[in-house]
């Protein structure tokens, strides 16, 4: 790679974060070659079709694939043969049965690619993993590379969100850069150049900082979420309103408003699995305590699952058992298809679990959710969901839902009773219509 040239890239690991990233790299003018080892989802891919919900994405892989920067193959030899830069972009689920990381895919992934590395270049790590792991993995590469020490690590972590997974990767609040040399630190640069020119602040880090932040952020933002459902159940104590509560702190720029929403609390694939998987990596270190509270964050967002299905219970006289209860939403956030540690679904299984028959529906989710809980039954609409039901529960926030008119939903349900998991309703109106209105933390 010499003078101005861009450095080639490949991006290994097309989920999520891999795809999106091979894709918005693409498309800023790098040839990127994407690899996984699904080669369902590299067909996919190569024939146009994002196997995900993302809003925009699709679009912007037809483009990249139109300009001949961007192909996708499941051989190591080739992605070795490409890049310059390497992103490493596999998942890092939590173990089973336990609460660590797996870091499984990783390892598979360096002991697959190492051994085709045979000139200079560099592996950046973004996947998320517990502190210590780049390092590790850094003689993992020296020892399996013919290039050696040629071959250098960076951890380079990534912070997009599931519904802005364009906006956050092309412009980023801030780039991390952890790395152990200049050398390093130039190659990852030359990778990002149009977004540094775009005025993105870039934070130069050792290895183990690079890991940490990512670790901390979502730690941050899970108790911030955390926070403001404890505070929930302390207006649920006193006849306090946790909204009202949430509007007058957010006015404190020290505080500030965002992830200070109140309901049923947070899940998907990061939040969760990372505040468990830092809680388990800072006790393996010797401290625990540092971090224990993420234990409480944890316990806190859980509860919020529980007592929900208290509020419908408390709805239906004390009984779940033979009631029909409509459940709107099953993604674990709305502009998304993801159902991984979905709040909505917890709770509508528990409640078909207690004997209710639980019908759901969502705008997105569906075939996710049939096919890891086909004992549920799925309608085809909120309306559709909601006929002849005892009560109508409100579990991801969706615009279309959002937009449902009591009037219309009072028209096919048996009983007007609403439960609004996720405070997305105005609770004046549905009253003012006649319904019987409650959520968490609300009088
Ligand atoms: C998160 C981080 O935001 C992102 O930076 C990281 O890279 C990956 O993990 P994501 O999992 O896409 O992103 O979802 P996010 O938008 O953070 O929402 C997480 C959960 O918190 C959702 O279930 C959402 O419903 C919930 N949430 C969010 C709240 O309950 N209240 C809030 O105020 C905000």
């Amino acid at each position: 790679m010499g003078g101005t040239e861009l450095p080639r890239l490949t991006v290994i690991g097309t989920g999520y974060l891999g795809a999106t990233h091979a894709i918005c790299m693409a498309s800023l003018g790098y040839d990127v070659v994407g690899l996984d080892v699904d080669s369902k989802k590299i067909e996919q891919l190569q024939s146009g079709e994002v196997p995900f919900f993302e809003p925009g994405l699709p679009e912007l892989l037809g483009k990249a694939l139109a300009s001949g920067r961007l192909r996708f193959t499941t051989s190591y030899a080739e992605a070795a043969e490409h890049g310059d830069v390497h992103f490493v972009c596999v998942g890092t689920p939590q173990q089973p049965g336990s609460d660590a990381c797996d870091l499984r895919y990783i390892d598979d992934t360096i002991r697959s690619l190492a051994p085709h590395l045979t000139r200079r270049c560099l592996v950046a790590g973004k996947s998320t993993v517990p502190v210590g792991t780049a390092a590790l993995l850094a003689d993992l590469i020296h020892e399996l590379a013919p290039a050696g020490e040629e071959v250098e690590l960076a951890w380079n972590p990534e912070f997009l969100r599931e519904g802005f997974a364009i906006d956050d990767t092309l412009r980023p609040d801030r780039l991390v850069f952890g790395v152990t040399s200049e050398w390093a630190r130039e190659q990852l640069t030359a990778a990002f150049q149009p977004i540094i020119d775009l005025g993105t602040p870039v934070v130069v880090t050792d290895l183990a900082t690079a890991e940490l932040v990512k670790v901390a952020a979502n730690s941050f933002l899970a108790t911030k979420i955390s926070y403001i459902n404890a505070m929930a159940e302390v207006c649920e104590a006193t006849g306090a309103d946790v909204r009202d509560l949430a509007k007058a702190l957010a006015y404190d720029d020290r505080i500030g408003g965002r992830f200070l929403q109140p309901g049923l609390g947070f899940g998907g694939g990061c939040l969760p699995k990372d505040i468990r998987a830092f809680a388990h990596r800072a006790e393996e270190i010797g401290v625990g305590q540092a971090v224990s509270f993420l234990r409480e964050v944890d316990a806190i967002n859980r509860r919020r699952r529980s007592r929900t299905i208290d509020l419908v219970r408390e709805m239906l006289g004390g009984q779940l058992d033979g009631k029909k209860i409509a459940c709107l939403g099953a993604a674990f956030k709305p502009n998304s298809d993801d159902i991984r540690d979905a709040p909505a679904l917890d709770v509508a299984r528990t409640m078909h679990g207690l004997g209710a028959t639980v019908r759901v529906y969502d705008p997105a989710a569906l075939d996710n959710a049939r096919r890891a809980y086909p004992e549920l039954r799925y309608g085809t609409s909120a309306l559709d969901v909601a006929r002849d039901a005892d009560v109508v529960v409100l579990l991801t926030e969706w615009t279309e839902f959002r937009e449902i008119q009591p009037s219309a939903l009072e028209q096919v349900v048996r009983h007007t009773r609403i439960v609004d998991g996720r405070h997305a309703l105005d609770a004046g109106v549905w009253r003012a219509a006649g319904w019987e209105y409650r959520a968490l933390g609300c009088p």
